[in-house]
């Protein structure tokens, strides 16, 4: 059986103060009406059936991550305890994973990204599925670099993979190292090089697989998804051990280690949208270049970005640009554009209420 498990406990600060902590990326609707962790559900719809899909979130999130993930049986939707980073998370996904097969495949998705490309998405998840039961083998998916991007992870590929599935038509590579999110200096090396790609994010390995790596590698992990399998009760299990485990990303916690990894590069768009200047490409364009998802007023004012939730309200600019400008039902944003990164600076200084 293949299970997929959707990362979806991530917080969100960049957006504000369209985000907030208790609706991070993934809950918004910044592309029409269908937000990314619904498109996620939607991308797997034929390949994995519903009552195999599991979602991780958190307390804060549960209540809109129900809403959106309505289709899905209410038992395959958990908060996590205690904010961990995706390490625990996957670690959990895991132990839930096994105690309904623990012969499964798994493919773990993040949550917070744009595909349009739903058949070829599918498609390297079949193969990379396919790979992993063959070969005892960590899949990820690689993205074909379009800059030094220092806030992903960086798989250098090497030689075509040799065994069976070397004559898919996309076939694997080895991976001869995993890099989370190198420095700057470094990530340029890794650009000039060549032979790297960056980490989608999406993990799909067998259980023992994993669990065999996670032992070696993580064995506090290892530890509790064994916790998890031997309990008769697991919510209790989970409330009184998961919130002393040790807070890493799977990428640090596992990738960079596992002695396993193969790649098979991605074939269909993906963006990860990080910042209001990413989502602005997905916005209507005006003949001043400002983007905008409602009527905007303009005079003499070029490349701003302009979002509102409520577009009944009229927003005029005058002699201004690259400006973003982001209206809430309780808060507005104008900042320069060339600090589009710095939202989080703003953010460690609101108020707890907003
Ligand atoms: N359940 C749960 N619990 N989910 C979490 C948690 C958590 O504590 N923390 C983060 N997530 C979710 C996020 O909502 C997102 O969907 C996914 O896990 C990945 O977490 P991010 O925090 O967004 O990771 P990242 O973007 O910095 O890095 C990862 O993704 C990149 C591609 O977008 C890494 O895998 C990189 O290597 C990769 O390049
Ligand atoms: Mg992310």
């Amino acid at each position: 059986n293949t299970y997929a498990l959707i990362l979806a406990g991530g917080s969100g600060t960049r957006f504000w103060p369209l985000s907030r902590d208790s609706r991070p990326k993934q809950l918004l609707n910044l592309f029409g009406d269908n937000t990314l962790l619904n498109q996620t559900i939607s991308r797997l719809e034929g390949l994995i059936p519903k009552e195999n899909i599991l979602i991780l979130t958190n307390e804060l999130q549960i209540d809109a991550v129900r809403q959106v993930a309505s289709e899905l049986p209410a038992e395959n939707i958990f908060a996590e305890p205690a904010k961990r980073d995706t390490a625990p998370a996957v670690a959990l996904g895991i132990g839930l994973v096994a105690a309904r097969d623990p012969e499964a495949t798994m493919v773990v998705l993040p949550a917070d990204q744009l595909i349009q490309d739903v058949d070829s998405f599918q498609n390297v998840l079949k193969d990379a599925v396919t790979t992993a039961q063959n070969n005892h083998a960590l899949l990820t998916i690689g993205i074909k670099p379009t800059w030094a991007c220092p806030s992903f992870g960086y798989i250098e590929r090497g030689q075509r993979f040799q065994g069976a599935e070397s004559a898919l038509e996309n076939p694997p590579f080895e991976v001869i190292r995993f890099r989370e999110k190198p420095n700057p200096q470094l990530a340029e090396q890794f650009i000039a090089q060549g032979n790297f790609a960056w980490n989608a994010g999406m993990f799909i390995w067998s259980i023992p697989t994993v669990i065999q790596e996670l032992s070696e590698h993580t064995p506090e992990l290892a530890k509790f998804i064994g916790e998890l399998r031997n309990s008769s009760d697991i919510n209790a299990t989970v409330a009184a051990q998961f919130p002393s485990l040790t807070p890493i990303s799977i990428d640090y916690a596992l990738m960079e280690k596992a002695s396993r990894v193969l790649n098979i590069e991605a074939s269909f768009d993906w963006d990860d949208v990080g910042s209001w200047i990413s989502v602005a490409k997905y916005l209507n364009e005006d003949e001043q270049a400002n983007r905008t998802n409602t009527e905007l007023i303009e005079v003499d004012s070029q490349n701003n970005i302009v979002f509102t939730k409520n577009k009944e309200k009229k927003i005029a600019l005058l002699g201004v640009d690259d400006l973003i400008v982001v209206e809430t039902d309780d808060s507005i944003l104008i900042a320069n554009k060339h600090q589009a990164d710095d939202i989080k600076k703003i953010v460690s200084k609101l108020p707890p209420e907003l």
